[in-house]
Protein backbone atom coordinates (compact mmCIF):
# COMPACT_ATOMS: atom_id res chain seq x y z
CA UNK A 1 0.00 0.00 0.00
CA UNK A 2 1.14 3.27 -0.79
CA UNK A 3 1.00 5.85 1.84
CA UNK A 4 1.34 8.80 0.03
CA UNK A 5 4.43 9.77 2.25
CA UNK A 6 6.88 10.41 -0.61
CA UNK A 7 7.88 14.44 -0.91
CA UNK A 8 6.45 14.87 2.87
CA UNK A 9 8.68 16.62 5.25
CA UNK A 10 8.52 15.13 9.09
CA UNK A 11 10.14 16.44 12.44
CA UNK A 12 10.24 13.51 14.94
CA UNK A 13 11.31 14.42 18.57
CA UNK A 14 13.52 12.20 20.32
CA UNK A 15 14.22 10.30 17.71
CA UNK A 16 17.94 10.03 18.67
CA UNK A 17 16.86 6.81 20.20
CA UNK A 18 14.13 4.38 21.03
CA UNK A 19 10.54 4.88 19.00
CA UNK A 20 11.82 7.81 17.57
CA UNK A 21 14.47 6.75 15.86
CA UNK A 22 11.84 4.05 14.67
CA UNK A 23 9.49 6.61 13.41
CA UNK A 24 12.20 8.35 11.50
CA UNK A 25 13.30 4.74 9.96
CA UNK A 26 9.89 3.41 8.82
CA UNK A 27 8.67 6.90 7.68
CA UNK A 28 12.37 7.63 5.62
CA UNK A 29 11.66 4.18 4.21
CA UNK A 30 8.48 5.73 3.09
CA UNK A 31 9.39 8.84 0.97
CA UNK A 32 9.27 11.60 3.22
CA UNK A 33 12.33 13.49 3.98
CA UNK A 34 13.09 13.47 8.11
CA UNK A 35 14.51 16.01 10.28
CA UNK A 36 15.79 13.72 12.60
CA UNK A 37 15.72 15.39 16.56
CA UNK A 38 17.32 14.95 20.21
CA UNK A 39 20.23 16.51 22.29
CA UNK A 40 23.40 14.40 21.58
CA UNK A 41 25.03 15.06 18.41
CA UNK A 42 26.39 11.43 17.58
CA UNK A 43 23.49 10.02 18.30
CA UNK A 44 21.61 11.60 16.07
CA UNK A 45 24.69 11.33 13.48
CA UNK A 46 23.98 7.22 13.27
CA UNK A 47 19.95 7.56 13.34
CA UNK A 48 20.63 9.91 10.37
CA UNK A 49 23.66 7.79 8.87
CA UNK A 50 21.13 4.19 8.97
CA UNK A 51 18.48 6.11 7.15
CA UNK A 52 20.62 7.18 4.40
CA UNK A 53 22.27 3.59 4.39
CA UNK A 54 19.01 2.45 3.78
CA UNK A 55 18.50 4.95 0.42
CA UNK A 56 16.60 7.54 2.41
CA UNK A 57 16.60 11.20 2.95
CA UNK A 58 17.35 12.99 6.68
CA UNK A 59 18.98 15.39 8.33
CA UNK A 60 19.34 16.15 11.87
CA UNK A 61 18.49 19.19 14.74
CA UNK A 62 19.86 19.46 18.03
CA UNK A 63 18.11 21.31 21.53
CA UNK A 64 16.37 20.68 24.43
CA UNK A 65 12.86 20.84 24.24
CA UNK A 66 12.79 21.05 27.61
CA UNK A 67 13.08 25.18 27.41
CA UNK A 68 11.68 27.81 25.08
CA UNK A 69 15.07 28.67 23.28
CA UNK A 70 15.69 25.06 22.81
CA UNK A 71 12.46 24.43 21.09
CA UNK A 72 12.49 27.56 19.04
CA UNK A 73 16.68 26.40 18.10
CA UNK A 74 14.67 22.81 16.82
CA UNK A 75 11.88 24.36 15.07
CA UNK A 76 14.25 27.22 13.04
CA UNK A 77 16.48 23.95 12.42
CA UNK A 78 14.03 21.73 10.69
CA UNK A 79 12.23 24.28 9.19
CA UNK A 80 8.84 24.28 7.58
CA UNK A 81 7.65 21.04 8.12
CA UNK A 82 4.21 18.48 7.09
CA UNK A 83 4.54 16.36 9.79
CA UNK A 84 5.14 16.82 13.32
CA UNK A 85 5.66 13.97 16.03
CA UNK A 86 5.80 14.82 19.03
CA UNK A 87 7.66 11.98 20.67
CA UNK A 88 10.37 13.67 22.88
CA UNK A 89 9.89 12.76 26.75
CA UNK A 90 10.70 10.39 29.62
CA UNK A 91 9.44 8.27 32.33
CA UNK A 92 10.73 7.20 35.44
CA UNK A 93 9.26 3.30 35.98
CA UNK A 94 10.41 3.07 39.51
CA UNK A 95 9.24 6.08 41.14
CA UNK A 96 6.31 6.27 43.58
CA UNK A 97 4.11 9.25 45.39
CA UNK A 98 6.10 9.09 48.45
CA UNK A 99 9.34 9.67 46.58
CA UNK A 100 8.19 12.48 44.30
CA UNK A 101 7.98 16.17 45.17
CA UNK A 102 6.04 18.65 43.27
CA UNK A 103 9.39 19.91 40.88
CA UNK A 104 9.00 16.27 39.54
CA UNK A 105 5.59 16.48 38.34
CA UNK A 106 6.48 20.13 36.96
CA UNK A 107 9.66 18.82 35.40
CA UNK A 108 8.24 15.82 33.70
CA UNK A 109 5.37 18.27 32.75
CA UNK A 110 7.54 20.49 31.47
CA UNK A 111 9.25 18.00 29.17
CA UNK A 112 6.78 15.81 28.25
CA UNK A 113 3.89 18.33 27.43
CA UNK A 114 4.96 22.05 26.92
CA UNK A 115 8.17 20.65 24.57
CA UNK A 116 4.92 20.13 22.22
CA UNK A 117 3.59 22.69 22.65
CA UNK A 118 6.68 24.99 22.76
CA UNK A 119 7.00 23.17 19.22
CA UNK A 120 3.37 23.73 17.93
CA UNK A 121 3.31 27.30 18.68
CA UNK A 122 6.40 27.26 16.08
CA UNK A 123 5.50 25.13 13.19
CA UNK A 124 1.26 24.99 13.06
CA UNK A 125 0.79 28.36 11.39
CA UNK A 126 2.67 27.56 8.32
CA UNK A 127 0.96 24.08 8.52
CA UNK A 128 -2.47 26.04 8.08
CA UNK A 129 -1.39 28.41 5.70
CA UNK A 130 -0.16 25.60 3.89
CA UNK A 131 -3.80 23.91 4.31
CA UNK A 132 -2.10 20.34 5.11
CA UNK A 133 -0.58 18.80 7.98
CA UNK A 134 -0.14 16.53 10.50
CA UNK A 135 0.48 16.58 14.41
CA UNK A 136 0.56 14.01 15.92
CA UNK A 137 1.23 13.21 19.95
CA UNK A 138 2.62 10.03 21.53
CA UNK A 139 1.00 9.60 24.70
CA UNK A 140 0.61 6.29 27.10
CA UNK A 141 -1.80 4.14 28.16
CA UNK A 142 -1.12 5.07 31.45
CA UNK A 143 -2.71 8.68 30.45
CA UNK A 144 -5.91 6.67 31.17
CA UNK A 145 -4.71 3.36 33.08
CA UNK A 146 -2.31 5.07 35.93
CA UNK A 147 -0.64 2.32 37.60
CA UNK A 148 1.08 2.49 41.19
CA UNK A 149 4.55 3.69 40.01
CA UNK A 150 4.89 7.26 38.19
CA UNK A 151 1.83 8.81 39.06
CA UNK A 152 3.99 11.94 37.76
CA UNK A 153 4.31 10.35 34.28
CA UNK A 154 0.97 8.71 33.78
CA UNK A 155 -0.76 12.41 34.40
CA UNK A 156 1.35 14.18 31.51
CA UNK A 157 0.41 11.57 29.33
CA UNK A 158 -3.71 12.38 30.30
CA UNK A 159 -2.56 15.70 29.41
CA UNK A 160 -0.79 15.09 25.70
CA UNK A 161 -3.88 13.55 24.61
CA UNK A 162 -5.93 16.44 25.91
CA UNK A 163 -3.93 18.51 24.09
CA UNK A 164 -4.01 16.29 20.79
CA UNK A 165 -7.74 16.29 21.05
CA UNK A 166 -8.07 20.61 22.12
CA UNK A 167 -5.62 20.87 19.05
CA UNK A 168 -7.78 19.30 16.92
CA UNK A 169 -10.88 21.44 17.79
CA UNK A 170 -8.63 24.64 17.12
CA UNK A 171 -7.67 23.17 13.69
CA UNK A 172 -10.83 22.08 12.59
CA UNK A 173 -11.51 23.09 8.67
CA UNK A 174 -8.05 23.82 8.23
CA UNK A 175 -6.51 20.43 6.72
CA UNK A 176 -4.30 19.92 9.60
CA UNK A 177 -5.06 16.84 11.71
CA UNK A 178 -4.22 16.45 15.16
CA UNK A 179 -4.36 12.97 17.04
CA UNK A 180 -2.44 10.79 19.27
CA UNK A 181 -1.32 7.42 20.04
CA UNK A 182 -1.68 5.67 23.37
CA UNK A 183 1.28 2.91 23.53
CA UNK A 184 1.56 -0.35 26.00
CA UNK A 185 5.20 -0.82 26.99
CA UNK A 186 7.26 -0.83 24.14
CA UNK A 187 10.28 -2.85 24.50
CA UNK A 188 13.11 0.47 23.60
CA UNK A 189 16.93 0.43 24.95
CA UNK A 190 15.75 3.10 27.97
CA UNK A 191 12.59 0.94 29.09
CA UNK A 192 14.46 -2.35 29.10
CA UNK A 193 16.65 -0.76 31.51
CA UNK A 194 14.25 0.51 33.69
CA UNK A 195 12.09 -2.43 33.31
CA UNK A 196 14.85 -4.95 33.84
CA UNK A 197 15.84 -2.96 37.12
CA UNK A 198 12.08 -2.84 38.69
CA UNK A 199 11.87 -6.75 38.04
CA UNK A 200 14.70 -7.55 39.25
CA UNK A 201 14.02 -5.11 42.58
CA UNK A 202 10.61 -7.12 42.05
CA UNK A 203 12.03 -10.28 42.04
CA UNK A 204 10.58 -11.20 38.93
CA UNK A 205 14.01 -12.47 37.30
CA UNK A 206 17.00 -11.84 36.20
CA UNK A 207 17.26 -11.37 32.79
CA UNK A 208 14.63 -9.98 30.64
CA UNK A 209 13.55 -12.89 29.19
CA UNK A 210 12.42 -14.01 32.77
CA UNK A 211 11.23 -11.00 33.82
CA UNK A 212 9.13 -9.69 30.58
CA UNK A 213 6.05 -12.23 31.34
CA UNK A 214 5.98 -11.38 35.20
CA UNK A 215 6.29 -7.90 34.81
CA UNK A 216 3.41 -7.94 31.84
CA UNK A 217 1.42 -9.79 34.36
CA UNK A 218 2.10 -7.48 37.03
CA UNK A 219 2.20 -4.46 35.20
CA UNK A 220 0.73 -4.22 31.81
CA UNK A 221 -1.82 -6.95 31.72
CA UNK A 222 -3.10 -7.19 27.89
CA UNK A 223 -4.38 -9.83 25.42
CA UNK A 224 -1.54 -9.87 23.27
CA UNK A 225 1.03 -11.36 26.38
CA UNK A 226 3.58 -8.96 26.00
CA UNK A 227 5.53 -5.66 25.32
CA UNK A 228 5.29 -4.03 22.15
CA UNK A 229 8.15 -3.55 19.52
CA UNK A 230 9.36 0.15 18.54
CA UNK A 231 8.33 -1.18 14.50
CA UNK A 232 4.43 -1.73 16.18
CA UNK A 233 4.08 1.74 17.45
CA UNK A 234 5.59 2.97 14.52
CA UNK A 235 3.51 1.84 12.18
CA UNK A 236 0.29 3.86 13.61
CA UNK A 237 2.03 6.70 13.39
CA UNK A 238 2.99 5.80 10.02
CA UNK A 239 -0.75 5.78 9.45
CA UNK A 240 -2.01 8.77 10.77
CA UNK A 241 0.71 10.84 9.14
CA UNK A 242 -0.14 9.68 6.09
CA UNK A 243 -2.97 11.46 3.49
CA UNK A 244 -4.91 8.06 3.63
CA UNK A 245 -5.85 9.39 7.49
CA UNK A 246 -7.43 12.79 6.20
CA UNK A 247 -10.65 11.92 7.94
CA UNK A 248 -9.03 10.95 11.51
CA UNK A 249 -8.81 14.06 13.71
CA UNK A 250 -9.01 14.45 17.41
CA UNK A 251 -8.17 10.58 18.09
CA UNK A 252 -6.53 8.95 20.77
CA UNK A 253 -5.13 5.51 18.99
CA UNK A 254 -4.54 2.91 21.51
CA UNK A 255 -1.73 0.67 20.54
CA UNK A 256 -1.12 -1.79 24.32
CA UNK A 257 -1.90 -5.18 22.44
CA UNK A 258 -5.24 -5.33 24.38
CA UNK A 259 -4.36 -3.80 28.09
CA UNK A 260 -6.84 -3.97 30.34
CA UNK A 261 -7.55 -3.14 34.01
CA UNK A 262 -6.31 -6.25 36.01
CA UNK A 263 -8.51 -5.78 38.66
CA UNK A 264 -11.61 -5.30 36.10
CA UNK A 265 -10.87 -8.41 34.50
N1 LIG B 1 9.10 2.94 26.06
C1 LIG B 1 7.87 2.82 26.53
O1 LIG B 1 7.50 1.81 27.15
C2 LIG B 1 6.87 3.90 26.25
C3 LIG B 1 5.50 3.60 26.39
C4 LIG B 1 4.56 4.59 26.10
C5 LIG B 1 4.99 5.84 25.72
N2 LIG B 1 6.31 6.11 25.61
C6 LIG B 1 6.71 7.46 25.20
O2 LIG B 1 7.41 7.34 23.98
C7 LIG B 1 8.43 8.35 23.92
C8 LIG B 1 9.75 7.70 23.54
O3 LIG B 1 10.09 6.74 24.50
P1 LIG B 1 11.41 5.84 24.34
O4 LIG B 1 11.22 4.63 25.17
O5 LIG B 1 11.74 5.71 22.91
O6 LIG B 1 12.46 6.79 25.07
P2 LIG B 1 14.06 6.92 24.87
O7 LIG B 1 14.61 5.73 24.17
O8 LIG B 1 14.60 7.28 26.20
O9 LIG B 1 14.19 8.16 23.87
C9 LIG B 1 13.74 9.42 24.31
C10 LIG B 1 14.07 10.46 23.26
O10 LIG B 1 13.57 11.72 23.74
C11 LIG B 1 14.63 12.65 23.77
N3 LIG B 1 14.48 13.60 24.88
C12 LIG B 1 14.24 13.32 26.17
N4 LIG B 1 14.19 14.47 26.88
C13 LIG B 1 14.39 15.48 26.01
C14 LIG B 1 14.47 16.89 26.12
N5 LIG B 1 14.36 17.53 27.30
N6 LIG B 1 14.71 17.63 25.01
C15 LIG B 1 14.88 17.03 23.83
N7 LIG B 1 14.81 15.69 23.65
C16 LIG B 1 14.59 14.94 24.74
C17 LIG B 1 15.90 11.83 23.89
O11 LIG B 1 16.98 12.60 23.39
P3 LIG B 1 18.51 12.35 23.85
O12 LIG B 1 19.07 11.40 22.85
O13 LIG B 1 19.11 13.69 23.78
O14 LIG B 1 18.45 11.80 25.24
C18 LIG B 1 15.56 10.62 23.02
O15 LIG B 1 15.78 10.90 21.67
C19 LIG B 1 8.46 9.05 25.28
O16 LIG B 1 7.83 10.30 25.18
C20 LIG B 1 7.66 8.13 26.18
O17 LIG B 1 6.93 8.83 27.16
C21 LIG B 1 7.27 5.18 25.85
Amino acid sequence: MDLQLAGKKALVTGSSAGLGASIARLLAAEGASVVVHGRDAGKAEQVVKAIEAAGGQATFVLGDLGTDEGAAQVAAGAGAVDILVNNAGYFEHSRRWDDLEAADWAAIYNVNVLSSVRLIKQLVPGMRERGWGRVIQIGSVTGNLPQVTQPHYAASNAARHTLAVALARELRETGVTSNAVAPGGILTGTAKENLTALGQAQGWGTTWDEIEPNLVRALGPNDVGRIGRPHEIAGSVLYLASPLADYITGSILKIDGGWYDAAAA
